[in-house]
């Protein structure tokens, strides 16, 4: 039987991340699959890492049939999914009133039906164990925009609170099969991510978001770490803590007062 690991969104930014940092750590995974639509990125990955283990999957994860070849190619082989990372994500800034409909369904597609679906694809073949033993692993890229709405950013902070939630409760019903779900909330993280939400507009955090920038490569070394320690929320620095504690301090119609001044400054 091969054991595997299986990364969504691995053409860029955090899911790179995260191959790059599974192929310099861990040798138990036989084959690594690397899931995104950009081919040339991917094909890219596997001669920067040079790991022979890398198997690239070209799939549009909002296409059905995309997502059955990838539960055809499980059935077809003898796997065990030790890991998988649903990392494939966007958002696009704006009011919900000034947002392309096809950026709203696509958003709502990739964040959270395609990330729910593929799950539930790779399911039965994910390790399982008796309790308390180690099984396999889920990471679901969330973000803290899942803590609180987020006008100007609306549509993609409820798709994350999603993410967040589904996360959880998906833990809840696998603890008792070994298998560890971690939802994994990070605040802005420098990749390409926010110039496509901003259609370019912006390609680099400024002001006072500056200061709360992730690095990519720290992320997912930290988040593969916490998920291995089974932890089942991973808010990623201090800043991004600070505001968790908030989100569940203060309420929610307080906050949002606040988001709007800062919106008008
Ligand atoms: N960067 C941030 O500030 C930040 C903060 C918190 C959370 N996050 C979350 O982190 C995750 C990764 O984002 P990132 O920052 O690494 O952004 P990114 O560099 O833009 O990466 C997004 C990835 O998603 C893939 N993707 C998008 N639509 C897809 C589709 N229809 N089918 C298959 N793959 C698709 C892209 O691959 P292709 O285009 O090649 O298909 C790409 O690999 C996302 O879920 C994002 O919401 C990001």
């Amino acid at each position: 039987m091969k054991n595997i690991a299986i990364v969504t969104g691995a053409s860029s930014g955090i899911g790179e991340a995260f191959v790059k940092e599974i192929c310099s750590v861990d040798d138990k995974f036989d084959e690594i699959w690397i899931v995104a639509r950009r081919q040339d990125k991917l094909d890219a990955l596997v001669a920067l890492t040079g790991d022979r283990r890398l198997r690239p999957v070209k799939a549009d994860l909002t296409d059905a049939s995309d997502l059955e070849s990838i539960g055809k190619r499980l059935e077809a082989g003898d796997y065990s999914v030790d890991l998988l990372i649903n990392c494939a994500g966007l958002g696009k800034r704006g009011n919900v009133a000034d947002n392309a409909i096809e950026d709203i369904a696509a958003t709502i597609n990739v964040n959270c039906q395609s990330l729910s679906l593929l799950t539930k694809i790779v399911l039965p073949f994910i390790k399982t164990a008796p309790v308390k033993k180690k099984g396999g692993r889920i990471i679901n890229i969330a973000s803290s925009a899942a803590f609180l709405p987020q006008p100007g950013f609306a549509v993609y902070a409820a798709s994350k609170s999603y993410v967040l939630n589904f996360s959880r409760a998906l833990g809840a019903e696998l603890a008792a099969k070994g298998i560890v779900v971690t939802a994994v909330c990070p605040g802005p993280v420098d990749t390409e991510f926010l110039g496509k939400a901003t259609g370019g507009r912006e390609t680099e955090f400024t002001g006072i978001r500056k200061s709360f920038v992730a690095d990519a490569d720290k992320l997912a070394k930290a988040s593969l770490k916490a998920s291995f320690r089974g932890r089942r929320v991973f808010v990623y620095k201090f800043s991004q803590k600070v505001i968790h504690f908030i989100s569940k301090a203060v309420p929610t119609g307080l906050v949002l007062c606040f988001e709007q001044k800062l919106l008008k400054n």
